[in-house]
C-alpha cells in the first residue's frame, strides 16, 4: 500500500478538501482507495463525504487502548477484520476512517503511539492506497504520521507567509533529525507571480511543486452542510480540477 500523508501548516490551506479528492479518484480510477481522517481537533467537524460518523477514529482508538494494556503498541496487530468494521464504505466504494471532534486527545500523554500504531494497522490492509488528513500542528503525533508514510504533501495556499513557515518547519523537522526528502508541495490556488514564483517556492523551501489545484467555481456547490457528500472529482464538468487532481496522482 502507498501512503500519502496531507499536511499544511495553518488550517483552512485544503489539506480535507484535496485528502478526499486524491482518495476519491483514485477509488474512480477503478484502484482500492482508504482515506484515513486523522484530525480531531478542527471545528466544526464536518463528516467525510457525508457519511455517519461512526465508527470512527476515538472507536479505533478505545480498542488500541484496550489491547495495550496487554502488550507494547508496537506489539499490537488488530487484524483486518476487526479493522474492517471501523471503516465506512462511500457509494464509490472508497474506505473511509472516519473522526469526529475529540480536543482532549491532543492532551493523551499516549497519543503519539497510539496513533502510530493506528497508521501501522491501517498500512496492514489491502488497498493501493491510504490518504491520511491531519491538522495542521506541529505536535508530536504528527510527527509519528509522517515517519509512517511513504510521502507528505504540504498544501499551501498563501505563498507569501507561508513560504517562511515552511522553511521553519522543515528546519525545526530536520533539527530533530526528521528526514524532509520525501516531502513535496501542492498548490491549492493558482500563484499570483507578483508575490512569488513556483521557482521561488521550490528554490526556497527545497521541494518540488507537484501540482497546483485550481479553485473551485462556488456556483455549481451543494450547500455547505452537504458540501462533504460530494466528491468533485466524480463530476466530469470539472475538467481543469480533474486534471490537477490526476497530475499529483500520477506524481505520487
Ligand atoms: N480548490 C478549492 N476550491 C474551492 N474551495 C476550496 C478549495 N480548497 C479548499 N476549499 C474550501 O476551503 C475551505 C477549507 O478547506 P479544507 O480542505 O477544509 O482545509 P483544511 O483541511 O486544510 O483546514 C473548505 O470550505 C473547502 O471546501
Ligand atoms: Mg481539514
Amino acid at each position: 500500500m502507498k501512503t500519502i500523508m496531507i499536511h499544511s501548516l495553518h488550517q483552512g490551506e485544503g489539506k480535507t478538501k484535496i485528502a478526499k479528492e486524491l482518495a476519491g479518484y483514485t477509488q474512480l480510477q477503478g484502484k482500492r482507495a482508504l482515506l484515513a481522517d486523522l484530525d480531531f481537533i478542527t471545528e466544526p467537524h464536518s463528516r467525510a463525504l457525508g457519511l455517519p460518523s461512526s465508527p470512527n477514529l476515538q472507536d479505533l482508538l478505545q480498542e488500541i487502548t484496550a489491547a495495550a494494556k496487554e502488550k507494547p503498541y508496537f506489539a499490537v496487530q488488530l487484524g483486518e477484520e476487526k479493522l474492517e468494521q471501523y471503516l465506512l464504505t462511500h457509494h464509490s466504494g472508497l474506505k473511509v476512517l472516519s473522526s469526529e471532534n475529540a480536543k482532549h486527545l491532543a492532551e493523551d500523554e499516549e497519543i503519539a503511539q497510539k496513533i502510530r500504531t493506528v497508521v501501522r494497522n491501517l498500512k496492514q490492509l489491502p488497498y493501493d492506497l491510504m490518504v491520511i488528513d491531519t491538522d495542521s500542528s506541529n505536535r508530536d503525533y504528527n510527527q509519528a504520521v509522517l515517519e509512517e508514510t511513504d510521502q507528505v504533501l504540504i498544501v499551501m495556499d498563501n505563498f507569501r507567509y507561508n513560504v517562511k513557515d515552511l522553511i521553519l518547519y522543515l528546519h525545526k523537522l530536520q533539527d530533530m533529525d526528521y528526514s524532509t526528502d520525501n516531502f513535496k508541495i501542492v498548490l491549492n490556488k493558482v500563484p499570483d507571480p507578483v508575490h512569488v514564483t513556483i521557482d521561488e517556492i521550490e528554490k526556497e523551501t527545497g521541494l518540488p511543486v507537484i501540482g497546483i489545484v485550481p479553485v473551485l467555481d462556488k456556483t455549481p456547490l451543494p450547500p455547505q452542510e452537504t458540501e462533504n457528500v460530494y466528491l468533485n472529482v466524480a463530476n466530469p464538468n470539472n475538467v481543469e480540477f480533474i486534471a490537477a487532481i490526476k497530475k499529483i496522482v500520477d506524481v505520487l
